[in-house]
């Protein structure tokens, strides 16, 4: 008669998945070779032994909106030119609206698309058009400066070159602001913008 393994315990549930994993790798013959850390990480599992989320807030497909939820078109979001003007846009919820937590606020910026360089992943740029986590990675203030054609943190002065993958220029941080990978959907209203995937990186304080 078939047992019910489901565990009560989220710890239970921990447990199981280490030992899942270790028996696939004791399968491969590396197990021995294998630290406690790595089973973890190929577990999905912090160190702390807590299951990691996975980041709800952008997938592919989701649209960005402005903090009313408005949809944005890739026609007129932000007009093109050589100035930086960043536009704080968010991730659309379901039936409507934006999800405007602060970790979900995202730096859209407009330059001409021959503009940007490495590392900026250009598969995820669009019509000239990248996008940036707005939580600073040194201590998780708003980035809502600019210098330049730079993005800047008010709090201790760091800055990000949105042109190269919004890699540190200046100031204390020491991780650029993760990029958003977006591009467009045919729509009635136009080509409206949209996240191809979640944030290349880690938002906010590493
Ligand atoms: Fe942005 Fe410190 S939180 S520079």
């Amino acid at each position: 008669m078939p047992t019910d393994t489901t565990p009560d315990d989220p710890h239970d549930e921990i447990e199981i998945e280490r030992r899942r994993v270790a028996k696939v790798l004791a399968a491969v013959g590396g197990v021995g070779a294998v630290s406690a850390f790595s089973v973890s990480a190929l577990a999905g599992l912090s160190e702390s032994g807590k299951i990691e989320e996975p980041d709800p807030l952008f997938v592919e497909g989701i649209r960005l909106v402005d903090a009313d939820g408005n949809p944005l078109t890739a026609s007129d979001a932000i007009p093109q030119n050589e100035e930086l003007e960043p536009l704080t846009v968010y991730p659309e919820e379901e039936g409507g609206g934006a999800i405007t937590e602060d970790r979900a606020a995202v730096l859209l910026v407009r330059f001409p698309q021959d503009s940007y360089r490495e590392p900026t992943n250009l598969d995820g740029t669009v019509d000239g058009y990248a996008a940036y986590s707005k939580v600073c990675t040194h201590l998780g203030c708003a980035v809502n400066g600019t210098e330049g054609t730079q993005l800047y943190c008010q709090c201790h002065g760091s800055a990000f070159d949105p042109l190269q993958g919004a890699e540190v220029t200046g100031g204390p941080a020491s991780s650029p602001l993760p990029q958003l990978p977006i591009g467009v959907t045919d729509d009635e209203d136009g080509q409206l913008l949209l996240a191809t995937g979640p944030f290349e990186g880690p938002v906010g304080p590493e």
